[in-house]
């Protein structure tokens, strides 16, 4: 069995950059398999998630090379529109080739998706919105298929999902006529992928509260360069606090970080924003933060949920965290308690400060939950073993790695 061994208690000091983002690339990559043209991505992230969208892109017959950083993608060749089970079951966000798959080719089947236990998870929005493009779809248990040309439309969004929101979005670049998505996401990803889209051909246009597509019948190749991880960043830097380190993360800003930002100042850490770096440098003591809901940007995003519930287990004092995007992202809770966190759950996340956390046996559920236990195990006192790593790996590049050459005590057995 797979784990992280960690001796806690270093303070991490040191420099590193950060990746390409994952809720960047992979809408991208889907995307890409909508293009006939050859596209060429910087940027992009060295984590298992990205394997296996490079994994669908070849099964649906297209041709992949990932060499430093860079990723070739020759779209041409691709001939297949239903995603195997097998690679849908490694990884949800691959209903992100379905958007594109369904414009560029009349036709996508999908399976039921697997990826991070989060609650439920249902894509009923991504089925709603290809039938509003005029799409015929066909679903049961085990999947769905949609069908048709589409036309443009307008699509209201009961809630501003971001899978949903960057499928519509990518479909309706080849719908005819005119798109409006009233109630996006607008998740900096969102508006990347759009950008991304735009290089290729599409005419899309983000703004505050709709995303408006003018249909443009087909994409081609072009050079793209992600955009880096605010996720990953926000990680390293609630790493750093809960030490008491002092870290610069390079390759990103305070207003690519949002509210996150906000969270760490509130929290008692210094900050200094360059125009392209962020450093932290805390002194160890945090301060609660009486209640913080967790919501769609621009609010703090849920994706680092798990990670200041564990920053904030070591507050002095009382705060609460409300989860309102993922009923089932909770499972960090019971693993931080093994490590001498207080934290008990209502509707909401009720967190107890403790003047110290220790080492633990403590298993990785997801992969933002893994990050979570991770940085609390280098806080701790003592010795934790953190199981099936696997899960973090799927979303951070070099993960043990970079956190060595903060100074911390890590190694990963496989
Ligand atoms: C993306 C991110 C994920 C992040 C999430 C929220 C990627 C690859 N993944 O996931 O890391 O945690 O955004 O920021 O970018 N929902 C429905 N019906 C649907 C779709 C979603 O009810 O058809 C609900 C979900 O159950 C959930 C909420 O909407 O409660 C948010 O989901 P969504 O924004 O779609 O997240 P993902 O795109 O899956």
């Amino acid at each position: 069995m797979s784990e992280l061994r960690i001796a806690g208690g270093k303070k991490l000091f040191g420099k590193i950059s950060v990746s390409g983002a994952k809720n960047a690339i992979l809408p991208i990559l889907g995307a890409a398999a909508a293009t006939d043209g050859k596209v060429t991505i910087y940027n992009c992230p060295d984590i298992t998630d990205v394997y296996t969208s490079a994994e669908i892109i070849k099964e649906l017959g297209g041709n992949v090379l990932f060499e430093d950083g860079i990723m070739y993608i020759d779209s041409m060749g691709i001939n297949k529109t239903s995603i195997s089970a097998n690679t849908a079951s490694k990884m949800r966000s691959s209903i992100t080739f379905c958007g594109g798959l369904l414009g560029r080719f009349k036709e996508v089947s999908f399976p039921i998706p697997g990826g991070c236990v989060l609650g439920d998870r249902p894509i009923d929005l991504h089925i709603d919105g290809f039938k509003a493009l005029s799409a015929e779809v066909f679903s049961d248990e085990s999947g769905f298929t949609a069908k048709g040309r589409l036309k443009g439309t307008d699509i209201h969004l009961r809630y501003p999902s971001v899978g949903a929101t960057q499928n519509i979005m990518t479909a309706a670049c080849f719908a005819d006529g005119k798109t409006v998505i009233y109630n996006p996401s607008k998740e900096p990803e969102t508006k990347d992928l759009a950008d991304f889209l735009n290089m290729c051909g599409a005419k899309i246009n983000t703004k505050s509260d709709k995303i408006e597509v003018e249909g443009v019948g087909n994409l081609s190749g072009c050079f793209y360069s992600v955009i880096p991880d605010r996720i990953e960043a926000g990680t390293y830097l609630f790493a750093a606090a809960m030490t008491g380190g002092k870290i610069t993360l390079e390759g990103i800003t305070a207003t690519e970080l949002g509210e996150v930002y906000n969270v760490l100042l509130k929290a008692g850490c210094e900050l200094k924003s360059s125009e392209n770096s962020i450093t932290l440098k805390s002194s160890g003591i945090l301060s609660p933060i009486d209640k913080i809901t967790v919501s769609p940007y621009p609010g703090f995003p849920t994706d680092l949920q798990p990670q200041l519930t564990s920053l904030l287990s070591l507050a002095k004092g009382k705060s609460i965290i409300e989860e309102t995007v993922f009923n089932g992202r909770n499972r960090h809770i019971n693993e931080l308690n093994k490590m001498g966190a207080n934290i008990s759950e209502d509707s909401s996340f009720i967190i107890n400060g403790v003047p110290s956390l220790h080492g633990a046996e403590a298993q990785c559920h997801d992969l933002r939950g893994g990050a979570a236990l991770t940085i609390a195990a280098l806080a701790a006192k003592g010795t934790s073993i953190i199981k099936d790593p696997e899960y973090i790996f799927r979303g951070y590049e070099n993960f043990v790695e970079k956190l060595k050459s903060l100074g911390a005590d890590i190694e990963y057995y496989s």
